[in-house]
């Protein structure tokens, strides 16, 4: 079973991803992760995608598009989180599915209205060891993952000007691929701002 989780910034999708993986045994290959990661070990790859990031850009198709096919082409049940996130990826991620003779057999979007995502973020705060979110809501701030002593922090990213800057560019270059797996009668609308447990059952009851 191959997956794309589709949705705004904040909407959920690395939430889930947790979930799905563990339930379905699925490799999650989470773009945004990747990237920080690089971004940590600060290679070239995470110095020039940085410069995008931190401004609420997206980092250029050609550098995503290598990044991730060198990495799908060696794993049977994909998620995607955070990829395709153009046209130009969604179609590349199409000739590359074909060639290795694997379909998307889903994508899940995670539909939630524009101001709850602007609280999410602004309330998010992610593990530095393992990268799981949280919320400033929540009682206590670990990781539940094991990683007690790990930092958690606020990303650059989710600071008020970049999440302005995310939310438009979201609209302007990944909101179009709605229409374009709706098209290929793939796409599965999600409910995404009840809860946590309500939006993974909603999912459940797609995927099964
Ligand atoms: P990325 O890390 O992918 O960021 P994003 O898509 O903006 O998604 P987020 O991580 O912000 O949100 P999420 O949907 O995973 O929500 P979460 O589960 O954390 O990308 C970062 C940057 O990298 C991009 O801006 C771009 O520059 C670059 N990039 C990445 N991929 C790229 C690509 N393909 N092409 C080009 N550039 C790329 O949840 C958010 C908060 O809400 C958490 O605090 C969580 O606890 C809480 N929460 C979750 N679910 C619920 C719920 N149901 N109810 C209440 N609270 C909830």
């Amino acid at each position: 079973m191959n997956i794309i989780l589709l949705g705004p910034p904040g909407s959920g999708k690395g939430t889930q991803s947790y979930k799905l993986v563990e339930k379905y045994k699925l490799s999650h290959i989470s773009t945004g992760d990747i990237l920080r990661n690089q971004i940590a070990d600060k290679t070239s790859l995470g110095l020039e995608a940085k410069k995008y990031m931190d401004k609420g850009d997206l980092v250029p198709d050609d550098l995503i598009i290598d990044m991730v096919s060198s990495t799908t082409k060696d794993i049977d049940s994909i998620l995607l989180d955070g990829f395709p996130r153009t046209i130009n990826q969604a179609l590349s991620l199409e000739k590359e599915m074909n060639n290795l003779d694997k379909t998307i057999n889903y994508v899940l979007y995670f539909d939630v209205p524009f101001d709850d995502l602007i609280d999410r973020l602004s309330q998010r705060i992610s593990c530095k060891n393992c990268s799981k979110t949280f919320s400033k809501k929540d009682d206590e701030y670990i990781c539940v993952e094991g990683c007690l002593n790990q930092e958690l922090y606020q990303r650059e990213d989710d600071k008020p000007s970049s999440v302005a800057k995310r939310m438009e560019t979201y609209k302007e270059l990944t909101e179009p691929l709605l229409e374009f797996y709706e098209k290929k009668g793939l796409l599965n609308k999600i409910s995404a701002n009840s809860s946590i447990l309500e939006v993974s059952l909603e999912i459940d009851k797609i995927l099964q």
